[in-house]
């Protein structure tokens, strides 16, 4: 394909999940066309895309401050007789469109998830000066259709979007409104993308959705796994995030059978009080998901289990509070996240009564994350004296040093030549630490 020679410069920066950083890549995509190259450093830049989250407050006001930064650099620019574009993408863009317009008139447009294809039409309209500042409608759909056409992937490991929205509605949280109802997209697109991917030398890709399991091409995300799982070079398999509420058999049967499918599954349960459960509209109680946790550990035996949690909710006691604990103590979880619940203007939850104050939140945080990092610990340490096979992604920090993960998604260190990229090897696991692994090639290997 004849494309341009970079004649502008683009610096992207991406906050919140990996949906954003599989849109942040496509947006380079569409725009490497038109002439823009990436950049690292914002003040040259021609164009500045930042794409947002909305998820929790702290997300959203960084955005504002980086704005605040940008617009700077801007002014700058302009006193040397240059132009900044700027443009805000994501989640904040989608429920705060005009609210960001208002509060940062340096920014030039826009654009909500769903846009990004008329990324080039607005940015052409933006440099006139004129019309559209905001686009933010859901289609779904087209977004795919026009992005995902001359996709260029940087590694050996890629993000691969199957399926957008929320229908779930948990009572504390935005995605549902800033990212739309749930949308998977046609397998045959899905499998066209993968393969393309693997013929540039992606050895594993992990399907991204908000649901991912709520997949509703036909057969599910099994059917869809299993259907990737035959792609030649297409080593693993991952997916990322899911519910409990769509963990069906035939997911939990592919975790046994298919090879390529990795044995690590996040699978958020937010809080361990049914109480809290109901109040969050969860669909599970702390009973239902431990029953398939031990299902799902049955099928495959050594699946890393890794989670997300709220702690303060509203009405939350300390006897919830240690509900979860209890039931972090009951799954053992091999990674998670968790956080102090942020209050979303327009969600259910804010206008709740019981709100927790402040100094609580951080208390129970701090013993949830000192209970995790304990059993973050274990897991790795447990890896000490076995043999992984690892998947070298890139150079590591000391010469001659390679990074790669494990099937259970560790990072491993390891000393290894170059050519080794790309490949998955066996690595005898020799260390541990909260974060990582490091480990030696077996001797064949050599
Ligand atoms: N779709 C995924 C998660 C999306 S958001 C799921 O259902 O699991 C990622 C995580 O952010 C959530 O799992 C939740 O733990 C956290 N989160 C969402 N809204 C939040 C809020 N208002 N305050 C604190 N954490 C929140
Ligand atoms: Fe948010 Fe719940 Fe939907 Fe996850 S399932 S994106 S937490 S509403
Ligand atoms: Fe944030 Fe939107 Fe993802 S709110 S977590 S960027 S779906």
């Amino acid at each position: 394909m004849s494309e341009p020679a970079p004649r502008k410069r683009l610096y992207i920066k991406t906050y919140g999940c990996q949906m954003n950083v599989y849109d942040s890549e496509r947006m380079a995509d569409v725009l490497a066309p038109l002439g823009y190259g990436v950049t690292d450093s914002p003040e040259d830049a021609d164009l500045v895309v930042l794409n947002t989250c909305h998820i929790r407050e702290k997300a959203t006001e960084k955005v504002y401050s980086e704005l605040g930064q940008i617009r700077r650099m801007k002014a700058a620019r302009a006193e040397a007789g240059a132009d900044m574009t700027i443009a805000v993408a994501g989640c904040v863009a989608q429920a705060e469109g005009e609210e960001i317009m208002r509060r940062q008139p340096a920014v030039d447009l826009v654009v909500g998830p769903q846009a990004y294809h008329q990324l080039p039409e607005l940015i052409a309209r933006a440099h006139r000066a004129r019309g559209e500042r905001l686009a933010a409608d859901f289609a779904p759909e087209e977004k795919f259709d026009a992005l995902t056409v001359a996709r260029r992937p940087t590694g050996v490991t890629a993000f691969l979007t199957v399926q957008e929205g929320c229908d779930k509605f948990c009572t504390f949280c935005v995605v549902p409104y800033t990212r739309g109802g749930e949308w998977s997209r046609p397998a045959e697109a899905i499998e066209a993308e993968a393969r393309a991917l693997a013929d540039k030398g992606v050895r594993e890709v992990t399907l991204l959705g908000q649901n991912v399991n709520a997949y509703d091409g036909e057969g599910g995300l099994a059917a869809l796994v299993r259907r990737l799982a035959t792609i030649p070079g297409l080593d693993r398999i991952r997916y990322t995030t899911s519910h409990p509420r769509d963990m069906d058999d035939a997911l939990i049967a592919a975790h046994a059978e298919v090879e390529a499918l990795m044995p690590y599954l996040h699978l958020p349960v937010q809080a361990g009080s049914d109480k809290v459960l109901k109040a969050m509209n969860r669909a599970h109680t702390a009973e239902s998901y431990v029953r398939l946790i031990e299902k799902i550990r049955a099928a495959r035996p050594d699946i890393a289990i890794s989670g997300d949690f709220i702690v303060g909710f509203p009405g939350e006691r300390d006897a919830d509070f240690e509900a979860t604990l209890q039931i972090v103590r009951e799954v053992g979880y091999a990674s998670a996240f968790s956080f102090k619940y942020s209050r979303r203007p327009g969600t259910p939850a804010a206008a709740m009564p019981g709100q927790v104050a402040e100094p609580v939140k951080e208390e129970r945080l701090a013993r949830l994350q000192a209970l995790l990092d304990e059993q973050q610990r274990a897991f790795n340490d447990a890896q000490i004296g076995r043999t992984l096979p690892v998947l070298f992604e890139k150079a590591g920090r000391h010469a001659g040093q390679l990074v790669g993960r494990s099937p259970h998604l560790q990072a491993v260190h390891v000393s290894a030549p170059e050519r080794m990229l790309g490949r998955i090897v066996p690595v005898r696991i020799e260390g541990a630490a909260r974060n990582s692994l490091a480990g030696a090639l077996e001797l064949e290997t050599v």
